[in-house]
């Protein structure tokens, strides 16, 4: 590393207009995955995919911060560079953490020229991170039928005092989940392939996790190139879940059910899970997708990318529920305004505007045709809306232009069949730049939005249905 390059890369000014309040970004250059979510000595760690010196993607770093609450976060030295030949290519990438006997260690995917393998670093103080020199997962040992290019993003897994790791790999032309067994974390053997396809795929399963609840497992994992299949997968990568039953003996997972996009927003990648100190699964994701354009880096404000809002999983009866971790709660601690009315026509209330903020809006049945519009002003807006059984959002007038890949379609409006649903319970999370939704705790969209700042018009739209109640939550001086 050359330190002048990157104390100067670090020094650099950047421009703020679109810094997240509520968010996690990076203080320059650019973010991707979140990485080594955990709780280590008192605090929550959030380490990520960074390049520190431009605002696209590089040589990957793992940037770091952490928090207290998962909401504030502090940013600290970057934790891992791709400094050794064993990361000398395209750098660390992704990789989780674990605590063993009071040290943290991170298993990151070290990617040197034409390998990707699995390399342990470990720290006392959480700061200061030692690479081990041999991976502890050489390519060698990689599964079978997997390419030597395409084996990463280990998770690691406590289990009955020893250790798992689930790892992305091709298997063949196809692609599978790979478990591997270890009772020390630096001697792993291959169990077997949680779930496979043999049949040609394009790309392989990136960032697996895996997460045991009282009576099912649950299986994340984030697709390439997913074939858009009605209002489904249509982003270009899609992160999606399986219940299902681990068979750890022989490392394969038998789904109980079909396999469900995690987030149906324009912008969710990547998520990865950890356990707070009172128990929760709490899961953080990428807020972003890739081969997509993004405003900050093109307007050149230095830096690029931020993660969701961490969201609690639970499952229920079978049925997976995700919702805002409740911390976030207390930055939004000043209900301003509640309302009960019923829509006819597009209708604003005094007192109801905001550019940050948190609305609320519910309703014992839901509504068959309603709508809001909010980062509102001349000519801009953003729309979220329910007509018959369906959930859209549509960013195309939110403000600077987001431009997909030709294998996007149109990434700036996302539809969800919430037709099953009976009555609504929504929450609507807008930051400086990203508007995240969530229905009956079920049905989340995640996207990001660059409003002209001053945008800050919110009305309802409806065709006179029964009364729907409304709250705006908006505290912004708590974030300053
Ligand atoms: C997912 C991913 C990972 C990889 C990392 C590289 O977004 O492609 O598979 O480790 O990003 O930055």
């Amino acid at each position: 590393m050359n330190k002048k390059r990157l104390y100067k890369a670090l020094s650099k000014k950047t421009d703020e207009t679109f810094r997240p309040l509520f968010h996690f970004s990076p203080p320059v250059g650019w973010l991707n995955d979140p990485n080594g979510f955990c709780f280590f000595d008192g605090k929550y760690h959030l380490f990520y995919q960074h390049n520190p010196y431009s605002s696209h993607w590089g040589k990957m770093h793992w940037g770091h911060a952490d928090s207290a609450d998962l909401i504030s976060w502090h940013n600290l030295p970057i934790a891992l560079f791709p400094d050794t030949k064993n990361d000398n290519f395209f750098g660390c990438f992704s990789g989780s953490a674990i605590e063993k006997n009071g040290k943290l260690y991170l298993m990151y995917t070290g990617v040197p020229f034409l390998k990707q393998h699995q390399v342990l670093a470990e720290s006392i103080d959480a700061l200061t991170f030692i690479k081990h020199e041999k991976p502890v997962i050489s390519s060698e040992n990689r599964p079978p039928l997997c390419g030597k290019f395409s084996f990463r993003d280990p998770k690691i897994i406590e289990k009955n005092g020893g250790y798992f790791a689930c790892i992305g790999a091709a298997y063949g032309k196809g692609r599978q989940i790979a478990l591997y067994s270890s009772i020390d974390l630096s001697d792993w053997k291959f169990v077997g392939s949680l779930i496979k396809e043999q049949e040609k795929t394009n790309g392989i399963f990136e960032c697996p996790d895996l997460i045991e609840f009282a009576d099912t497992d649950l299986l994340i994992y984030s697709i390439m190139y997913t074939e858009t299949r009605g209002m489904e997968y249509q982003n270009i990568h899609s992160s999606v879940y399986l219940l299902g039953k681990t068979d750890w003996q022989n490392g394969v997972f038998t789904p109980s059910d079909a396999q469900k996009e995690l987030d149906s927003g324009c912008d969710f990648y990547a998520p990865q899970t950890t356990k707070t100190p009172d128990g929760r699964t709490v899961m953080i994701a990428w807020m972003q997708n890739w081969l997509r354009s993004n405003p900050t880096s093109y307007l050149g404000h230095g830096w690029a990318g931020a993660m969701t809002l961490p969201r609690e999983l639970q499952i229920q009866n079978g049925v997976l529920f995700q919702k805002p971790v409740r911390e976030i709660y207390n930055y939004f601690d000043e209900n301003k305004v509640s309302k009960n009315a019923v829509i006819d026509g597009e209708t604003s209330f005094e007192g109801i505007l905001g550019e940050v903020f948190l609305l609320k809006i519910w309703c014992l049945e839901m509504p068959k045709n309603f709508g809001i519009y909010v980062r509102k002003a001349s000519g801009h807006f953003t729309y979220i809306g329910i007509a018959d059984g369906i959930l859209s959002f549509d960013r195309t007038q939110s403000g600077h232009k987001i431009k997909g890949s030709r294998l996007d379609g149109d990434c700036n409006v996302r539809r969800c069949d919430i037709s099953e649903e009976t009555f609504l319970d929504m929450e609507i999370f807008v930051d400086t730049a990203s508007v995240e939704i969530f229905v009956n705790r079920r049905f989340c969209m995640s996207s990001t939005i660059y409003p002209i700042p001053g945008c800050d018009g919110i009305s309802f739209d409806g065709k006179a249905e029964a009364e729907i109640s409304f709250s705006l939550f908006n505290s912004r001086k708590k974030f300053e």
